[in-house]
């Protein structure tokens, strides 16, 4: 029997839970970017962004602990759209999807990872910084994808450059993404969204600070919200 070919196997796939967690991406508009290395730290931050209404988050793989922080808050926080950031090998791609988080993400993209994101089932949105990456991205049946580092590659203005040889791809913007930019950001028309880590900034999450970080998620929210 022939092999399909990545992109079929994409196509294939059950597109519910990738269209679920783009529908929500979509409404929200917002997604924290969470670094973390303590588990309850992050089960109680995740849960405080989850109340004031960020229900969908990525967790990097950028600290020591970030796995098990990852299986803790998935597990301990099962209505929270919960997926990891900041992988670069099939092995962490498995392993993401052992400790069953919703979606994975990366911050580039590599014809070895692409092929592996292609075969499995979790819902994948690799990362791109121009137009090369962005063809290995649709070669591979991806197109949803996070522009990083948005800031230094041109934001709006690659993610508007790119939109006419990639109508169809709809662009995640991370990297030196803030409050005050997000709404000018979400008025083009191919992002979908926008990340960041301003809104569980280390200083607070260390001293337990959540109210304070309930504060910077319910502002966020309506950044996401004001010209949707
Ligand atoms: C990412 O992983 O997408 C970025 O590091 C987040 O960037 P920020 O810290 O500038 O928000």
């Amino acid at each position: 029997m022939k092999t399909m070919t990545s992109q079929l196997i994409q196509q294939a796939k059950s597109t519910t839970a990738l269209d679920l967690i783009i529908q929500q991406l979509q409404q929200v508009r917002v997604l924290p970017i969470l670094v973390a290395d303590d588990e309850q730290q992050a089960i109680t931050c995740v849960a405080t962004l989850a109340e004031y209404g960020l229900r969908a988050v990525e967790i990097t793989l950028r600290t020591p602990n970030a796995m098990k922080v990852l299986a803790a808050v998935v597990k301990a926080c099962p209505d929270v759209c919960v997926g990891a950031g900041t992988i670069l090998t099939p092995q962490q791609l498995q392993t993401v999807q052992d400790t069953g988080a919703a979606f994975g993400i990366s911050p580039g993209i590599t014809p070895t990872l692409a092929r592996a994101a292609a075969d499995s089932s979790l819902p994948y949105f690799p990362g791109v910084g121009g137009a090369s990456d962005l063809m290995l991205a649709v070669e591979h049946g991806f197109n949803v994808v996070k522009l990083f580092p948005s800031d230094l590659v041109g934001s709006t203005k690659m993610a508007k450059a790119l939109g006419g040889p990639f109508p169809d791809v709809r662009f995640c913007l991370t990297g030196g993404v803030s409050l005050e930019s997000t709404p000018q950001l979400l008025l083009q028309s191919n992002v979908l969204c926008v990340g960041g880590s301003w809104m569980c900034p280390a200083g607070l999450i260390e001293a337990g600070d959540w109210n304070a970080i309930g504060q910077l998620a319910a502002a966020a929210l309506r950044a996401g919200q004001k010209n949707s």
